[in-house]
């Protein structure tokens, strides 16, 4: 009789905190239809991991309203190809890639699958850790900068994190004009990365006294669209990826009407997923173009205090697993 092979994985069967995180012996998953089985060498935090552990804000649960349909969490990976199923045509045993597995997850263990379709060959010059920093935050920045340029005052709110620490470099390289906001232990990292000016969340209000923006990319929105609409310029235009769900269906709503009539864009963002939205970053990161910051490693039997790190916003930079 055939014996399932095991392997070890932080478990979470229940929304909660870092404490529900469980170090677990759970099947081996395998590759089907159009899938990868990659053996984890890293993965990297997200602020969407958080969120999926907690069950907040209300979109965190659209993959189980109850109880976490997904109980391993884990999306931005890297690792070697173990086995390809039926189909695979781009990658073969031993290649070694990095992804954003957001709608399988499973990378806060040894092993996961994902679908061919969201994994790139990761590059060289990239240590694994470093790699898979990448793709969800890539995505986001590359994106959520897509219109900076000379002259521009673009305004990154969570500049700090993961996503913006990309963001602003980015930017930077564009020739924009960029504002960092972020709690008070992340301005001088974020001026470090090329910031021109930064605004402490927990003592200023971006949307008041400020001179407006051209472009306003929001990570963490949880404002009324008349704020918003009050911080850009004529012509400018709002973009959010994340925040509250009452903020960004405001936004969807009220936010687009009012950026009309009043000469604004105020939308939400759609990040895209899939290798062209994160491959171009990669090469800036292994050309030396764009700096890879690694706050701190933790093995997976520690991926309570890894996610305790980014939920309780003490990293500067991305936070990384390595199952080893
Ligand atoms: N639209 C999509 O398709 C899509 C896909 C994936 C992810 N996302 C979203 O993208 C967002 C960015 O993720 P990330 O991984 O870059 O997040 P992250 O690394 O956690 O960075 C967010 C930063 O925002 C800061 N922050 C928290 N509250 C703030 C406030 N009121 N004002 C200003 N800054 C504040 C945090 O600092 P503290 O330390 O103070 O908390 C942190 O430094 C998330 O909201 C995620 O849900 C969207």
């Amino acid at each position: 009789m055939a014996v399932a092979r095991e392997m070890r994985a932080a478990v979470n069967e229940r929304y909660g905190g870092p404490e529900v995180l469980r170090l677990a012996d759970v099947p081996m998953p395998s590759a089907g239809k159009g899938q990868v089985l990659v053996k984890i060498a890293a993965t990297s935090i997200n602020l969407s991991d958080w969120e999926g552990l907690t069950g907040s804000p209300g979109y965190a649960r659209l993959g189980g309203l109850r109880r976490p349909r997904r109980p391993i969490l884990g999306s931005d990976i890297a690792g070697w190809v173990e086995a390809v199923g039926e189909g695979v045509t781009r990658f073969r045993p031993g290649d070694e890639v990095y992804g954003d597995n957001l709608q399988l997850k499973g990378g806060f263990a040894e092993y996961a699958v994902a679908p061919e379709s969201v994994l790139a060959l990761k590059p060289h010059g990239l240590t694994f850790a470093e790699a898979s920093t990448l793709p969800q935050a890539g995505a986001i920045s590359m994106l959520g900068t897509a219109k900076a340029g000379p002259r521009k005052r673009l305004l990154i709110n969570g500049a700090g994190g993961g996503s913006g620490a990309f963001a602003i470099q980015l930017a930077k390289r564009l020739g924009a004009h960029v504002t960092g906001v972020d709690n008070g232990g992340k301005l001088d990292f974020m001026r470090s990365l090329g910031a021109d000016e930064v605004i402490d969340y927990q003592r200023d209000d971006f949307t008041r006294g400020h001179p407006p923006y051209d472009l306003i990319l929001d990570l963490v929105a949880h404002r009324s669209v008349f704020a918003y609409r009050r911080a850009l310029a004529r012509g400018g235009r709002y973009r959010c990826v994340g925040g509250t769900v009452r903020s960004m269906l405001r936004v969807l709503t009220i936010g687009a009407i009012a950026g009309k009539v009043t000469g604004r864009s105020i939308g939400v963002l759609v990040v895209k997923e899939g290798p062209a939205h994160f491959e171009p970053l990669a090469e800036l990161c292994a050309a030396g173009e764009v700096d890879i910051h690694i706050d701190r490693t933790f093995g997976l039997d520690e991926v309570a205090d890894a996610m305790a790190r980014v939920g309780e916003g003490r990293a500067l930079g991305k936070v990384v697993v390595t199952p080893g």
